[in-house]
């Protein structure tokens, strides 16, 4: 039976980091009873026992999810329980910030049956942190890492940067190496990215800082995949390494284009035809929710070709590469078609048999420019 996920989306945060664009707001903790509430009749009022899929896996992402208390989290928790069955759930997982999750909340955590918890290190260089407008010390990720080892999770990502101006490669490899001695069963280590709308992004416009070239960004690349390789964590994905067993069930989801139901504002779902999203908005997601409406801004049905792209540009982002006998003979044939015709280009990069087609190490840099290239028309 397919397997899916299920995305809850809290938005409160205690400062705006300056490169984020996921949806969070400041100052509005106030308001955190009542959007657990208006949540809490989301999921009740919504089909998710009625998808014919089983749900494995819950993330609880944000913003900050680990600002809400225990109490809150058990009310959704006991709501949720009554539209899907728990057993099946086995991978739960919290965001949580460093110094913003204390060792009581993280045990009741624990005890409520979350069983994963990421917490956004970001930088271990006390100056970076104060570039990424960071609310916390190097020492708090530390101690709160202690925190969730003590209440008792065993499955643990880390959330790394790189590319931030002023960052050298030393100085990456001394935090990757400060962060595997952690141990942690999974590290996400994502380079910094400009998004429109951020602080980072008028920044950069206004020449105030500058980013890494592309190909700094490359050796960026190529030097955390090596490192975090030869210390067992298996890269799994373009950003993702894991220890074995450990890789984020979640996210696979994503990736595989597996279905996935969200709830939340700014929260997004596909089930395996249509894709859509709520309002990027506390104050309009309360209300539509008070009014008895529905909480999507848009939705779209997504056509076969647009499957297939998503298909590939994920694909071709994980180590097991696109499994070509997901594809229909014809698909399977524009594809081939696609790949004999920029074989000169990409040959030394890509690499295939007659089920699977996947990059080479050297193709990861490339993996966007790649899959543009492969993708139907
Ligand atoms: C939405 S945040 C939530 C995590 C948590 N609030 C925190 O900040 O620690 C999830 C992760 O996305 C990553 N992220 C957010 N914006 C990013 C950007 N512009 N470039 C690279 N990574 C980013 C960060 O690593 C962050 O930990
Ligand atoms: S990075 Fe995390 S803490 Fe910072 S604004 Fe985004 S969600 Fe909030």
């Amino acid at each position: 039976m397919t397997k899916a996920g299920i995305y809850i989306h809290i938005p409160f945060c205690k400062t705006k980091c300056m490169y984020c664009d996921f949806y969070s707001i400041t100052d509005r903790e106030k308001d955190a009873d009542g959007f657990v509430s208006a949540l809490c009749n989301e999921i009740s009022h919504s089909s998710l026992d009625e998808y014919p899929w089983i749900f494995d896996t819950l993330f609880i992402g944000g913003g900050t999810p680990s600002l809400l208390n225990g109490n809150q989290l058990e009310f959704i928790l006991t709501t949720l329980s009554k539209k899907v069955s728990f057993s099946c759930l086995i991978e739960k997982t919290i965001e949580i910030n460093p110094g913003e999750a204390s060792l009581e909340k993280l045990t009741d955590f624990y005890s409520l049956g979350i069983n994963r918890v990421s917490m956004g290190v970001q930088s271990l260089d006390k100056e970076l942190l104060a570039f990424l407008t960071r609310s916390h010390s190097v020492k708090k990720v530390f101690e709160t890492f202690d925190h969730i080892r003590t209440a008792g999770f065993e499955n643990i990502n880390c959330d790394i940067i790189y590319g931030i101006p002023g960052q050298t490669l030393d100085i990456w490899k001394r935090d990757m190496n400060r962060i595997i001695k952690l141990n942690p069963g999974h590290i996400s280590a994502y380079s910094l990215t400009v998004e429109k709308g951020t602080e980072l992004f008028q920044m950069v416009n206004s020449n105030e800082v500058t980013m890494p070239s592309n190909s700094e960004s490359a050796d960026w690349f190529t030097l955390t995949r090596s490192f975090l390789s030869n210390h067992q964590y298996i890269p799994y994905e373009i950003s993702n390494f894991s220890k074995p067993e450990k890789e984020c069930r979640h996210n696979l989801h994503y990736w595989n284009i597996d279905p996935y139901i969200g709830f939340g504002p700014s929260a997004h779902s596909f089930d395996g035809n249509r894709r859509w999203n709520n309002t990027r908005s506390l104050d309009q997601y309360m209300k539509k929710i008070d009014e008895k409406l529905s909480p999507i801004s848009k939705s779209e049905k997504l056509t076969l070709i647009q499957k297939v792209n998503e298909k590939i540009g994920f694909g071709l982002r994980l180590n097991a590469g696109i499994n070509l006998d997901k594809f229909s003979k014809i698909h399977k044939n524009q594809f081939n078609q696609n790949v004999k015709l920029h074989q000169n280009k990409w040959n030394d990069y890509i690499k295939r048999d007659r089920k699977k087609i996947k990059l080479r190490e050297r193709g990861f840099p490339f993996a966007d420019a790649i899959a543009v290239d492969l993708m139907l028309q």
